[in-house]
């Protein structure tokens, strides 16, 4: 008999999530992880440090940006980086222990060292050999490089580099206008940064409704971030001083002096010492493990989930996606509902999005409506001082008065979004949101009024 009964190999949130319900059903499971910690990317290089650290500058942009209309007055503030960074390291430090802990309260064996298919139902980690019943793949992904601008983590960067400075920059330049460089770059701008975005599409964020990206451009510009769209970087040299990143535009060719280059154009799947060929494990042209809608690779006992199989880069798809892997195994059928996953910018302000995009629906000729109610009428939003075209839009169906999709661009959008992506994981009319009650004076009470607005009229506009 094999000493697990699972395996899973990459701790990040797919990974140590699927370890924790696969034990708690009774499963006999061992977690396998290459890195120093715990937590893979989300919590050691993504979304948790890119968190704390947005955190903290938006401490700096509430005093210096509205500081002044509420009489408080930031003269003489100072930004201690290191201390900043190191504070962001103790909430990592924290929090990968607390994964450490949670698998020794389940009683998950953890194995560090790089794990290495030697059959379909046998790793090597080290020295050690591991057999188990089944695997589950959840590798997750890394940042893409340019060709010509390979990260060294000093001048170019990847979003890891950029999370670890040390000083912080006199001028940045992203290259990308997706959700990494974004946050990124906002980080950045509020320490001071000069930052320029340049973009190869015509539109930032590209998997947001055009409304939701143009208002948000708008937002960024506002707060002095500069931006060069329809702009294919194609070139960039490293010098003494900093760098110089040449674009091709519609114009010509122009180039960018800067301390440093983020590059956050996509994250590709990560499998490497894997020995996936000798499971037998098929992947796509892409390098995305194949699966099936049980997660089954084209190996019977080998599973996979995150981003390491493709779709919605995602930290909590991935993790959902292990759970129904995991209850597979024992018989039941938890299914992943594609269709509310929600997505989640964390700037200032946030933006957040679940469901079909409008482009989507007008493609496939869907009848839908379209319902938006700015946060300029909700009274907490004017009781904060809010002056941003912020909105939260509706993509009904006009049949059915069910969600297709919704859109936030405003204060705790990432909170928000919960709503809406209960009510169409849920199959809710926006009957039930409108007859929901809502606390007053709060945010939650734009999503009532755009469930109102869908069904009969706005109360406050
Ligand atoms: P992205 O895919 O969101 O955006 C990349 C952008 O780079 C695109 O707009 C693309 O047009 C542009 N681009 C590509 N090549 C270029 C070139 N040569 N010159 C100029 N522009 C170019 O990629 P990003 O921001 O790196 O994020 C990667 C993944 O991580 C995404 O799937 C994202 O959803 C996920 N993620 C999500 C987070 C969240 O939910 N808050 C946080 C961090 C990552």
């Amino acid at each position: 008999m094999a000493e697990f009964e699972v395996a899973i190999i990459g701790s990040g949130p797919a990974g140590y999530v699927g370890a924790i319900h696969a034990a708690q059903k009774g499963l006999k499971t061992c977690l396998i992880e290459k890195g120093d910690a715990l937590g893979g990317t989300c919590l050691n290089v993504g979304c948790i440090p890119s968190k704390a650290l947005l955190h903290a500058s938006e401490i700096i942009s509430a005093l210096e940006e509205e500081g002044s209309d509420w009489g408080i007055s930031a003269k003489g503030m100072d930004v201690n980086f290191s201390k900043m960074m190191h504070k962001k390291q103790e909430i990592i430090d924290k929090l990968t222990g607390g994964i450490d802990y949670l698998m020794k309260k389940n009683k998950v064996e953890k194995i560090i060292g790089t794990a290495t298919f030697l059959d379909a139902k046998t790793l090597q980690v080290g020295d050690r050999v591991v057999k188990a019943e089944r695997f589950i793949i959840a590798t997750g992904s890394a940042p893409i490089e340019l060709p010509f601008l390979p990260f060294d983590e000093k001048r170019i960067l990847s979003s890891t580099g950029a999370l670890s400075l040390t000083s912080i920059p006199k001028k940045l330049i992203v290259v990308g206008g997706g959700v990494i460089g974004l946050e990124l770059g906002s980080f950045y701008k509020r320490l001071g940064t000069k930052v320029e975005v340049v973009e190869f599409l015509e539109k930032i964020i590209p998997e947001y409704d055009e409304d939701v990206s143009s208002v948000y451009q708008r937002i960024l510009e506002r707060q002095g971030i500069a931006f060069h769209l329809g702009a294919k970087v194609t070139g960039g040299e490293v010098h003494s001083k900093g760098m110089k990143v040449t674009a091709s535009t519609k114009e010509g060719e122009k180039t960018f002096d800067a301390d440093h280059v983020l590059v956050c154009i996509g994250r590709k799947p990560y499998a490497e010492g894997l020995g996936l060929d000798k499971a037998g494990v098929k992947v796509s042209d892409r390098g995305f493990v194949e699966v099936d809608g049980n997660f089954r690779t084209s190996v019977d006992s080998i599973f996979a989930v995150g981003d390491v199989i493709g779709g919605a880069m995602l930290a909590h798809k991935g993790s959902h996606e292990a759970i129904c892997a995991i209850d597979h195994f024992l018989g039941k059928k938890t299914k992943m509902n594609y269709a509310a996953v929600p997505g989640v910018i964390y700037s200032s302000p946030e933006v957040a999005s679940v469901g079909a995009l409008e482009k989507d629906l007008k493609e496939k000729g869907v009848s839908y409506k379209v319902v938006k109610f700015p946060f300029t009428a909700n009274s907490r939003y004017v009781a904060i001082g809010g002056k941003d075209p912020c909105f939260v839009k509706y993509l009904v169906c006009k049949e059915t008065n069910k969600l297709f999709g919704a859109s936030i661009i405003g204060p705790h959008a990432g909170e928000l979004i919960g709503e809406p992506t209960l009510a169409i994981s849920c199959g809710l009319t926006l009957d039930k949101l409108a007859h929901t009650i809502h606390a007053h004076p709060t945010f939650s009470e734009a999503l009532h009024e755009a469930a109102l607005g869908g069904i009969s009229s706005f109360l406050h506009m």
